[in-house]
């Protein structure tokens, strides 16, 4: 595997590709790499010729007060967990290549970021647009894989590929969870024992809004109602949104019908969880 620390030795890597009709996968993350992250990388794999994945912990994306300073980091571990993936290229550059100091230019994908996670964190979603959109006018790869646990960035990654004509196929992957149901996330290194138990409560919560809508129940707000009283029972959680949202433009809705997006934000200890569920009729 090589590791690629500039832009321009990127670009070179990235050209000397194309040149031979390779096609080039990309997998952006942040590090602290998890089998969430790595089942990526295989289906990165089953997708093209060859897999770039990319560490960056993006500044952009966090408000200040968030966990940017103190965001889980071991380049060594996720290093030698992408060598075992087989990865061609692990992209790492620093802080000062990807935002030179004086940018002023900024992608924003405007209604998509607005509720959800955008609503709880002004400025995210712009963030992770501008950054993605570097990402692939350096990597330029044909395609580039993204995981469903960050629903809404997926729907703002997609949107924002469409919108400025960008030549890179979006494929979303089914979120990765722990054999208890806890989404896999870099995040939760932050839980203590006792709050990883209590973590449970989001992957619970889904799972019993599932169970009402395959007995008949339609209606968003019996829906929210219990998904919250179940959150709600678990002292350690502080709800931060529990959402029935159209999957596509992510607005509220009053009746499940397909596609519906069940999406939750809880905050426990340090550390605040996301999860979601498609809901079918
Ligand atoms: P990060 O949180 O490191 O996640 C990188 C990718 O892994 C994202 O596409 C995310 O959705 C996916 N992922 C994380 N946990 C997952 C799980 N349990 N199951 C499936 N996929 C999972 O998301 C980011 O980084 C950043 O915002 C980034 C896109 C890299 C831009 O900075």
């Amino acid at each position: 595997m090589q590791i690629i620390e500039s832009i321009s030795d990127m670009r070179q890597w990235s050209d000397r590709h194309w040149h031979g009709l390779r096609r080039i996968v990309l997998v952006p993350t942040m590090g602290f790499l998890h089998e969430g992250h790595l089942s990526l990388m295989r289906l990165a794999r089953l997708r093209g010729d060859l897999v770039v994945a990319s560490i960056f912990v993006n500044p952009a994306q966090f408000s200040p007060g968030e966990d940017f300073a103190g965001y889980p980091r071991d380049f060594e571990r996720d290093r030698r967990l992408l060598e075992a993936e087989q990865v061609d290229v692990l992209f790492h550059p620093s802080e000062q290549q990807i935002f030179p100091a004086g940018a002023q230019t900024f992608v924003e994908v405007e209604k998509l970021s607005l509720p959800l996670c955008g609503a709880a964190r002004p400025g995210h979603f712009r963030g992770v647009a501008t950054v993605v959109v570097k990402l692939f006018s350096i990597v330029r790869p044909q395609v580039a894989i993204f995981g469903e646990k960050d629903y809404q960035q997926l729907q703002v990654i997609r949107r924002m590929v469409r919108d400025l004509s960008l030549a890179v196929e979006i494929v979303g992957h089914p979120i990765v969870r722990e054999p208890d149901g806890l989404a896999l996330s870099s995040r939760n290194a932050y839980l203590n024992a006792a709050e990883r138990t209590a973590a449970l409560c989001l992957s619970r919560a889904l799972c019993i809004a599932e169970r009402l809508v395959k007995r008949g129940e339609v209606k968003a707000t019996v829906i929210i109602d219990r998904v919250r009283a179940e959150l709600n029972n678990q002292p350690l959680a502080t709800v931060d949104y529990v959402k029935v949202c159209d999957a596509e433009f992510l607005e509220d809705i009053d009746e499940v019908n397909e596609p519906t997006l069940l999406a939750l934000a809880v905050r426990i200890g340090k550390a605040r969880l996301i999860d979601n569920r498609m809901l079918k009729v």
